[in-house]
């Protein structure tokens, strides 16, 4: 199939799945590629052919939706926007949660890949926070949509490359390493729930002190679908919980959240209002 071809096939079939052509374009090649493989599997000559496949038989869809997974992430991903977090960020929401007499903290972190985000995390939870804030304790969940990307997570083994952005003193401290591989030592998955969820059709329900939204949404989405992940979004953070989204990516109606100065992609719930957190303990 030609780049031409693949890039005329997902303009038309990205919508149909509540996703953007504009997010697919740099990373487009992974899908093609999938696309190309699955063809080959079917028996099918032309990417012309694929779509009439899609448009006579509908299970197709969830197979090509699937394709649109985009797997790349790293630990301390952006090492700016966790350095801010293991500063100032974490310790801010736990003196929050302590002042409302909270010691338990909850973040989400959505479309978590093989674990690299939660678990980057844990680390600067354990490894920087917790020293200066021993009163308070941190639960992770993290959701994906990818089952075997899940998997991966829970073996938690990862190439050097996923780890070139950690300090170095930390992954000497928080893996082992194994014949070139690195295998993140258990203590550090403690209290990282991994769960499969398509954020499209249900989320966790909250509420969270930080929910990482970071890489998916907001660059993969449709306008339209992005606004109400947003809006689902902001509704589990608890008042002056955080929110953030990648780098490179902005909330579609940032009013009346307003974005940080300092951090990219960080924004702020107001910090009013009843603490509302069940203790709901997810680790149990
Ligand atoms: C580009 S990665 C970003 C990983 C991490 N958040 C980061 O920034 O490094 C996007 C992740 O979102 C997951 N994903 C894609 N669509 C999803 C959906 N509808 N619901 C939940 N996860 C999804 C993919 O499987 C992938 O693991």
């Amino acid at each position: 199939m030609t780049d031409r071809d693949c890039i005329a096939l997902l303009q038309w079939a990205l919508p149909q799945l509540g996703l953007r052509w504009r997010g697919f374009r740099r990373v487009r090649r992974q899908v093609c590629n999938r696309i190309s493989r699955r063809m080959t599997e079917l028996g099918l000559r032309d990417a012309e052919a694929y779509r009439t496949r899609l448009e006579v038989d509908a299970a197709e869809w969830s197979v090509l939706d699937a394709y649109c997974w985009i797997s790349v992430s790293r630990f301390y991903r952006d090492r700016a926007v966790f350095e801010d977090l293991a500063r100032e960020i974490l310790p801010n929401l736990a003196h929050a949660a302590i002042a409302r007499e909270r010691r338990l903290l909850r973040a989400w972190s959505a479309g978590c890949a093989s674990g690299e985000e939660p678990y980057s995390l844990r680390l600067a939870w354990d490894l920087a926070v917790a020293p200066a804030v021993p009163d308070a304790q941190l639960q992770i969940i993290a959701t994906d949509a990818s089952a075997d990307l899940l998997e991966r997570a829970r073996r938690a083994v990862y190439p050097a490359s996923a780890l070139e952005e950690l300090p170095a003193a930390w992954r000497r401290s928080a893996f082992e390493e194994l014949d070139g591989v690195y295998r993140l030592r258990d203590d550090f998955r403690r209290g990282v729930q991994l769960r499969q969820e398509d954020i499209r059709k249900s989320m966790p329900p909250g509420p969270f002190d930080l929910i990482l939204c970071r890489n998916l949404a907001f660059t993969y989405f449709e306008l339209e679908l992005q606004r109400t992940i947003q809006r689902e979004l902001v509704k589990r953070l608890v008042p002056g919980g955080a929110l953030l989204v990648g780098a490179h990516e902005a909330l579609p109606e940032p009013a009346g959240l307003p974005p940080s100065a300092e951090t990219r992609g960080l924004y702020r719930a107001p910090n009013v209002g009843p603490d509302t957190v069940a203790p709901t303990d997810w680790t149990r």
